[in-house]
């Protein structure tokens, strides 16, 4: 399962690079909002540390908006993906890009059948958002396992990324699963890491060879 970090923040993909897990980025206007430098030049910056795919949202509502935009992002570098927002234009802008070969990332995905339009138009990801779904009293796993089903039955080769990530239970039920790819905030992959267990085995560890004498 690839990891992707979803965030704007240059040190935190740094780190995560340095950790050796980052396989990509995915960011959005919201998160990009976050941050003081202009969002092109925060891509560009992010497509130079991380070989992996960056996705790149266009705010477009329309999908000629949305072309001219792709247009100025896949400029870029060559690791840029274009987020489109699974809407009826967006559609058309998908299948538009995957024509012309520029990958695209379908995002605010809340239902299978959203997913089935987008593997359809083309789109080389799509981003259903478990956590929101969750927020609102609907289980947002239960879609991805749907979203899975389905790609499997048709043979599809969209990949499903899980988006909305808020805990390491998303990402080890995506696991399970067997989706394609998990992009989750910096916290989240803190968090997998960390183990009770490990941190007392380990300061007992260094506790007892000191006693001995040891240094
Ligand atoms: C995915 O590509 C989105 O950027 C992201 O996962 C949204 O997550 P949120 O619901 O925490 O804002």
């Amino acid at each position: 399962m690839k990891f992707f970090i979803d965030t704007a923040n240059i040190e935190e993909i740094k780190t995560a690079v340095a950790m050796g897990v980052l396989d990509g980025v995915t960011t959005n206007p919201s998160l990009a909002a976050r941050e003081a430098a202009p969002y092109k030049e925060i891509l560009g910056e992010i497509c130079r540390i991380v070989p992996g795919p960056v996705s790149a949202e266009v705010l477009s509502t329309d999908a000629k908006g949305m072309l001219a935009e792709a247009e100025e992002l896949v400029k870029i570098a060559d690791n840029v993906v274009i987020k489109i927002p699974t809407i009826a234009e967006g559609l058309v802008a998908i299948k538009a890009l995957a024509e012309d070969g520029i990958k695209v990332n379908a995002t605010l995905v809340f239902s299978s059948m959203q997913a089935l339009l987008v593997a359809k138009a083309g789109a080389a990801y799509v981003s259903p958002f478990v956590g929101r779904l969750d927020d609102i009293s609907t289980d947002g796993m239960q879609l991805i396992e749907d979203i899975i089903t389905i790609y499997h039955q048709y043979n599809f080769n969209t990949e499903v990324l899980v988006a909305s990530v808020r805990h390491p239970m998303h990402v080890q039920q995506a696991a399970l699963m067997g989706a394609d790819v998990v992009t989750m905030p910096f916290k989240v992959i803190d968090q997998l890491i960390k183990h009770p267990l490990t941190d007392i085995g380990l300061e007992k560890f260094i506790a007892d060879y000191k006693k001995a004498g040891k240094n």
